[in-house]
């Protein structure tokens, strides 16, 4: 694993859209897996600008996403769908046609059928992730198997805490997900981990100097030949003095 430490998420998020661009560039049918949540946020920001200033192009580009909610219409402000037509999708010119991700919102087992055929068709090229504060990546809880493909999971009640904010109260926060397994994950030819902020540096810790266990299901990464992570000093602060 390569770490990056940033002294500010502007020059985090330039690096990390840089991996993305350099990808595309190069390749003529490029695969992308994509994240949701907070931490991705300024790397779609900076992937949008270098559109707009005619550095990256999106026309061949195709994408997966790791994962969707249960339960709540692909049109809800809080859909998965939502967040990457609003903070990505609609700003470069992708087809929507070409931007995958998990349908929950009708026959579920079908839905993640569907998605690892389709993975295993299209090898992701780059895939960003985040951490959650229990060292989940895409929804896979403490617990899942390593070997998982995409499947429907039952949300820790810390993930539905953390992700409490985004709705008006926890009750609303659905309670399971579509999620790509960590075997699709580990699946990807490059894997860039944003960690940002003192609440992961727990996760990060556990992830990179801990065992490698199901109960963090992060650490699998130890085994994956090209990570990079890019992180800030906040998270790293229990890593280095
Ligand atoms: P966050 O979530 O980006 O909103 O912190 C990350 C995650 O749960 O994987």
């Amino acid at each position: 694993m390569e770490i990056r430490i940033f002294e500010n998420k502007e020059a985090l998020s330039r690096a990390a859209a840089q991996y993305f661009i350099e990808v595309i560039n190069k390749n003529h049918k490029p695969v992308l897996g994509l994240a949701t949540g907070s931490t991705p946020l300024g790397m779609y920001e900076k992937l949008i600008e270098a559109y707009n200033d005619g550095e990256v192009n999106f026309k061949n580009v195709k994408t997966y996403n790791l994962d969707e909610y249960c339960g709540i219409d692909s049109n809800h402000e809080q859909s998965y769908r939502t967040f990457m037509n609003t903070n990505f999708f609609n700003h470069i010119n992708i087809d929507l046609i070409n931007t995958n991700i998990p349908n929950a919102s009708g026959d579920l087992d079908a839905a993640c059928e569907l998605y690892n055929s389709q993975l295993n068709e299209n090898e992701i090229d780059i895939q960003v992730l985040g951490i959650g504060t229990n060292g989940h990546i895409a929804f896979n809880e403490p617990g899942t198997p390593f070997g998982s493909k995409t499947h429907c999971i039952e949300l820790d009640q810390k993930t539905r805490e953390d992700n409490a904010r985004f709705f008006n109260s926890i009750d609303e926060v659905p309670t399971h997900a579509i999620t790509m397994g960590l075997a699709n994950i580990m699946k990807a030819k490059k894997i860039i981990l944003i960690a940002i902020g003192a609440q992961k540096a727990e996760a990060l810790r556990k992830m990179i100097l801990g065992d490698v266990t199901e109960e963090m299901p992060a650490s699998i990464l130890q085994f994956h030949p090209d990570v990079v992570i890019l992180t800030d000093r906040e998270a790293v602060k229990t890593l280095i003095k």
